[in-house]
């Protein structure tokens, strides 16, 4: 299974329930990976898209614990259930936010990973890849500049 993540140079990914810094580049990125994959996202980082409201267009599984219904989305109530749901689909990325992309690491064989030239204070972090053996960078693409901050596009698979 793939995630998609922006990461600042600590590895940060939130704070307070939110990305403290986006860029413009990183959501057209977000789009153009995920195309119309369908995708699996903790409560608390769908109440951070714009209205609090699924992403259009393609499956939205959404896990909570809650008995709750969300219009345009599939609610499930456990990684059990979340990865049942994921493996209807043709592809399926986890897109956050911090403790689904913890629970959801053992599944993981590739993350995009936006890398974000700054260190604004976050509270939820992804593991930092490059600290781990067991994952490589297989495409480390070329640093980009918007509103004057640094970032660029990689790619990162697990080995084996
Ligand atoms: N940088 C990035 O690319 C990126 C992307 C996405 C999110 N984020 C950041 O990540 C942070 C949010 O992460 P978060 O960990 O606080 O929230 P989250 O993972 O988005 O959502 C947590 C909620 O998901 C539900 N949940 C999680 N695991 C579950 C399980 N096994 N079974 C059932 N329900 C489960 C629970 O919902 P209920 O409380 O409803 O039970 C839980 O409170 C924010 O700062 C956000 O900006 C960053």
């Amino acid at each position: 299974m793939e995630a998609i993540v922006a990461v600042y140079a600590d590895w940060g990914i939130g704070s307070d329930g939110t990305q403290p810094v986006v860029l413009k580049a990183d959501r057209a990125h977000f789009r153009q990976v995920t195309g119309n994959a369908a995708v699996i996202v903790g409560r608390k980082t769908l109440e951070d898209f714009p209205g609090g409201k699924p992403l259009k267009g393609r499956h939205n599984i959404v896990v909570t614990r809650q008995d709750i219904q969300i219009e345009g989305a599939q609610v499930v109530h456990s990684t059990e259930e979340a990865l049942a749901a994921a493996a209807e689909q043709e592809r399926c990325l986890v897109i956050g936010g911090a403790s689904v992309y913890r629970q959801f690491f053992p599944y993981l064989d590739r993350v995009h990973i936006t890398k974000i030239e700054l260190t604004p204070h976050s509270d939820s972090f992804f593991p930092d890849l490059d600290s781990l053996e067991d994952w490589d960078c297989t495409e480390q693409g070329e640093w980009l500049e918007e509103d004057g901050l640094r970032y660029c596009f990689c790619t990162y698979d697990k080995k084996g």
